[in-house]
This record gives structure tokens, sequence and C-alpha cells, in this order.
């Protein structure tokens, strides 16, 4: 218990240092322009009305269908990196006319005429609870929200498009209160330290001024019969702060009801660490026991029925069955454990900060595509152990297997954001970048892989492969790889299924993700706990003269994916606004599964052949 609470104390003074500040400060002078941009238009998660259908995709700011206002001379998209642009960012500039502490009420932005058939599809947006996403700054700006268990109020980034009534009735927000909170610096410069706004609906009178002040105004809403008019209203108060620069996000960086969750993890954490304490003392036990019986034993051989492992010393290593494609499944899961822990470093580290955009989709992209090199190098050398001789072969498929079957079914589900006008969809010059990027910088490096895993020295057999394959007793069905793999990978699971709601929440909600320091913590655990089920699991076979250990210890690692897979599909609560939605989140929910699937799979793998090379290694076989 005092363990566990000073554990949480550790964590929680060093969850401070798990996002950093980032990208470098802008400073203003009062009357400077500060300019809003605007970002996609994404659909939110609303868990407490279950009424509502969720949808897996987003539309850009100025879809011709919302209507919004469009600045004077047009609107121009904003640069951004190559990462920011395949997870969905579509950022434009706005008619807003903010000066920094300059406060102004009701400006009209514009008179916007929606058609009755755009009226439906904005009520529906409405509806589905999607979001405007702005950024001032590069802060998103926020409504404020209190979380009613801790009492603490935070910024919630975005806000809604509207509300719907009590009638059923939707009404889309035309009047904006901006509020934006500045931090003067003893040396006179002012910074911007968080964005928030009130979002109201009410009707402008057709003929006179615009007023935003009465409290008994109308909301609007969209006409049954013919064109709606919805005046666009905004005001702007310059609010100042004590927040400095360095600590501006924080308020957007809450976590719902902390306190539960380092609990379960450490909880979680210390079942890890004793179970596998027992496990490592009773398989190093037994195995000793079992290596200096057999050394001695050997000499007379009276109970060699016993043995149970060693008897099979002559097939242990015998190649498995296609092991071409288990190598190349093996490079490309390193390839992506790799990545997803460097990624995670860097994070921690503070070298990814919500500010900066879309840099940590660009650093995963970027990693993904120069870690081709010790992705490779693992598939030649898992080849070359298993006495593969067509090296070309393996050298041509691992840059190109897996890595060819994500990329074919990112373009499948590209079609269908396409088809549905979504701004989600990746443009083609995008396209183009990715596979350029792809056949510059990782082929050749997966070449250099290959060849060096050719010229590396190959691992010494402790034990020679019989000639004739010993026969393995028919498997009990709880002994078979399918029944096997479902149980070792609820240990895993159990490391990160909190973690993965909040992934999600990153992943179709763009909410900022943060939480490195955990993350980093439930993937290690994560790890831990695969390798250690797995080899248990390999132990348990080889003593059940089982000696098929290549595949099924790929498959007992993996077999968090089915838990993955299914946890998502249960969160989605089978709520899904249409075909494209269903399609989206089931087609991405599996490659998040099978990713995970490879990168555990190759820890079992590579930790199983560690195990059994060396554990052949005690025993003398003549
Ligand atoms: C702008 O409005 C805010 C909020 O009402 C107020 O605190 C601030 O003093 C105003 N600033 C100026 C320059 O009037």
């Amino acid at each position: 218990m005092l363990l566990s609470i000073l554990t949480v104390l550790l964590l929680s003074v060093c969850s401070q240092a798990f996002y950093l500040p980032g990208v470098a400060p802008t400073s203003y002078h009062p009357g400077d322009e500060v300019s809003l941009f605007v970002n996609h238009v994404t659909p939110t998660m609303r868990y407490q009305d279950d009424e509502t259908k969720h949808y897996m995709y987003s539309y850009g700011y100025y879809n011709r269908r919302f209507h919004f206002c469009v600045p004077e001379g047009g609107k121009k998209k904003q640069s951004e990196s190559l990462g920011s642009i395949v997870f969905g960012d579509r950022i434009f500039n706005s008619p807003f006319d903010l000066k920094m502490l300059e406060n102004t009420t009701c400006n009209v932005m514009c008179k916007s005429t929606v058609p009755k058939r755009d009226a439906s599809f904005f009520s529906k947006t409405i509806r589905a609870g999607f979001q405007y996403n702005w950024l001032i700054d590069g802060l998103p700006v926020a409504r404020q929200m209190l979380d009613s268990k801790t009492q603490t109020s935070f910024y919630s980034s975005g806000f809604n498009l509207g509300y719907v009534d009590d009638l059923n009735v939707a009404h889309p927000y035309n009047h904006f209160s901006l509020y934006v909170e500045y931090h003067l610096r003893s040396d006179g410069n002012y910074r911007v330290v968080g964005v928030t706004v009130m979002p109201e609906s009410r009707v402008q009178a057709d003929d006179s001024a615009a007023d935003c002040s009465s409290e008994d105004s109308l909301p609007v809403s969209f006409s049954e019969d013919g064109d709606s008019t919805i005046t666009y209203t905004y005001s702007t108060f310059w609010v100042p702060s004590d927040t400095v620069w360095a600590t501006r996000w924080d308020k957007y960086l809450h976590v719902y009801d902390p306190k539960i969750q380092w609990f379960s993890l450490i909880n979680f954490a210390i079942i890890v660490v004793v179970l596998s304490t027992i496990l490592v003392n009773i398989l190093l036990r037994t195995l000793k026991s079992d290596i200096s019986k057999y050394n001695e034993v050997n000499l007379d051989d009276d109970s060699l029925d016993e043995m149970g492992w060693k008897l099979i010393s002559g097939d242990v290593f015998r190649p498995p069955s296609n092991p071409m494609i288990l190598s190349v499944i093996l490079g490309s899961g390193t390839q992506i454990l790799l990545m997803a822990l460097i990624t995670c470093g860097f994070a921690l580290l503070g070298l990814l900060s919500p500010s900066n955009r879309g840099s940590l989709s660009t650093a995963m992209f970027i990693l993904y595509a120069v870690l081709g090199l010790p992705g490779s190098y693992v598939s030649g050398y898992v080849y070359k152990f298993f006495q593969g001789e067509d090296w070309r072969t393996n050298m041509i498929l691992t840059p190109v297997l897996v890595p060819g079957v994500i990329f074919t079914v990112f373009v499948f589900l590209n079609f269908f954001l396409v088809f549905a006008k979504s701004s989600g969809a990746v443009p083609f010059g995008t396209m183009v970048a990715i596979i350029a990027i792809w056949f510059v910088v990782s082929v050749p490096l997966s070449c250099l892989g290959s060849l060096l895993a050719i010229k590396a020295k190959p691992i010494q057999l402790p034990c020679k492969v019989n000639q004739i394959p010993r026969q393995i007793f028919p498997q009990p069905w709880y002994m078979r790889t399918p029944f096997l793999s479902l149980v070792a990978g609820i240990f895993p699971f159990g490391a990160i299924a909190i973690e993965m709601y909040f992934i999600y929440n990153s992943l179709w909600y763009s909410r900022i993700y943060y939480m490195f320091g955990f993350l980093f913590f439930c993937f290690v655990l994560m790890l831990i706990t695969t390798l250690l089920v797995t080899l248990l699991i390999v132990y348990l076979n080889l003593c059940n003269e089982n000696y098929k250990w290549q595949w099924q210890s790929l498959f007992l690692g993996g077999g968090i994916s089915y838990y993955i897979f299914a946890h998502a599909i249960i969160l989605s609560k089978f709520k899904l606004g249409g075909f494209i939605s269903v399609m989206m989140y089931v087609g991405y929910s599996l490659l998040l599964a099978v990713g995970v699937g490879l990168m555990c799979g190759t820890v079992g793998f590579l930790g199983s052949m560690a195990f059994v090379v060396t554990i052949y290694r005690q025993i003398k076989v003549e």
C-alpha cells in the first residue's frame, strides 16, 4: 500500500515533465493582429447520449453545405506537415479580425443563406455532435468545463456547431464570444495563453443593426420551407491572465479522473511484478534442476521419459513451415515496435509538443520509413536462423509485403472518405509523397539492413537437427495455439486496456494526446507481460514435446489483437452513423489490432528464440 502511494506521488511529479511547451512563442504588442484559423469540423464522442449515431469522418470547414462566412479575398490554406495532413488537419484562414487588447462587441461577419437541402445536412451534423475546431496562436479555441468528479475547471478543445433543444429542434450557433487570455511579460510583450468561447444561437433582425446583448433573443432555427438566413457575429474580450506561456497547455490537457487511472495501473503493475518474479523464479529453478538432472542422468539411460523438453533437442531447431513469411512478418513487427518505442520516447522527452501540430504523426511516419533498416536486419537474421537460402526474396519481400498491405487498406478506406466528401480524405499529392518517401528512403535502407544480416554471423545452433522429424503427440484442445493465444492475449491487454480509450479519443475525435509517460509505462508493461506469458506457454509446450514453437510464439504474443479489436467494436456501442462510418471504424480498428499484434508477436517470438537457444545450450547432447 505504502509502496503504491509512493509510486503514485513519484509518477505524478514526473507527469509534470510529460509534456513540454515546444515551439517558440509569438509575442504581440497592443493592436497587433492575432489570427484565428479554422480547422476541419470533426465528430465527437457523446457518451451520455445513447440516441445519437457516431460519425467517423470529418468535413472541411469551408464545405459548401455549411455556408460558413468566407474571408475577404477567399480562403487560403495554411501549410501543414505531412503527418498533420494524413491525420486530417485542414487549416484555413478566417474572416475574424482580432487585435491584441482591443475588445469588440457584435462584429458582423456575414449573412449566410442556407438552402433547404443544406439545412438538413447542417442540422444532421449538429445532432451528431460535430464540432468547430478553431485555433488562435496555435491554441485550440475551447469551452470551459467543470469536471464533476474532481470539481476542477478545464478547457475542452473545440465546441459544438449548435445544440438540440427539448423539442428536438437543432439550432446552429451564430454568435461567438471569444475570451482570449493574455499574459503581460515584464519586457512589455503580450502572449496568448488561453482561448475560450461562449457560443450562442440568436436571431438577428434583418433590417436593424446586429444586437448581441439582449437576453431574450430567440435561437436560430432552420426554416421548414425555403432558405434560412443566419447572421454570424462575434465579440472579443481580452482578459489578463497570470498563466505563463510555458504552462498554457496545462488546462487543455485535463485527465478525467486521474487518480483512478494511476491506481488501477499501479495495482496492475504490482500484480505483474509479483507474478513475473514468481514465474521467473519457478522457471529458473525448474530449468536448473532439469539441466543438472539431465546432464547427470544422461550417463545412465534410465529415466529419459521424464525429460520433456530435452527429448526434442533434435527437432527444436527444425525450420518451421513457411520460414520466409514468418521472418518477413517478424521484420515488419520489429519495425513497428521500434517506431512505437522511439516515438513514445521522443514524446516523453517533450520533443513532440501539442502546439506543434502533426509533429507526432510526422515523426511516426519518418521513423517508420527509417526503421526499415533494423526491420530488414531482423527479418534476414531470423531467416538465416531458419536456415533459409533464398535471401533475395527475403530482401524484396520485407519492405514490400506488410507495408504494402497496410497501404492498400489505407487507400481502400480513403476511397470511402472521398465518396463521403469528407475532408479526411488524403489528397492525391500527399499519397504520391508517401510513396516517394517509401521508395527513396525506406526501400534502400531495408536493402542495406538485409545485406548487413547476410554479413552477420549466424547463431550457433546448440543442437543438430535430426534427419527424421519426430512425431508430435496429438495435443488436447487446450494446448493448441488458437486457444492458447486467446488465453495469452488477456494479460498484455489488461496493461493497455485503459489506455486504448484515450488513444481512440485522439484518433477518432482529434483530442490531443499527451499522457506519454502513462502510455510509455503501459506499453512497457504490455511488452513485459507478453514476453513472460509467451515464454511460460512455450516452455510448457516444449515440456509437452511439441517442438513447433516458432509460429506458435508469434501467435501467442499476437493474441492481444483479438482483444483490441473486440474492445474497439464494443466501445463503438454499435451506434455508427452509416455504412461509411462502419467501414472506417472497422478498418482502422483492424489496422490498429494487427499493428499491436505484430509488435507483441515479435516480442513473443524474439524472446522465445533467445530462450530456446539459451536453454538448449545448457544441456549436453552427444
Ligand atoms: C475587455 O473585456 C474584458 C472582459 O470583459 C475585461 O476584463 C477587460 O478589462 C476589457 N479590456 C479592455 C481594454 O477594455
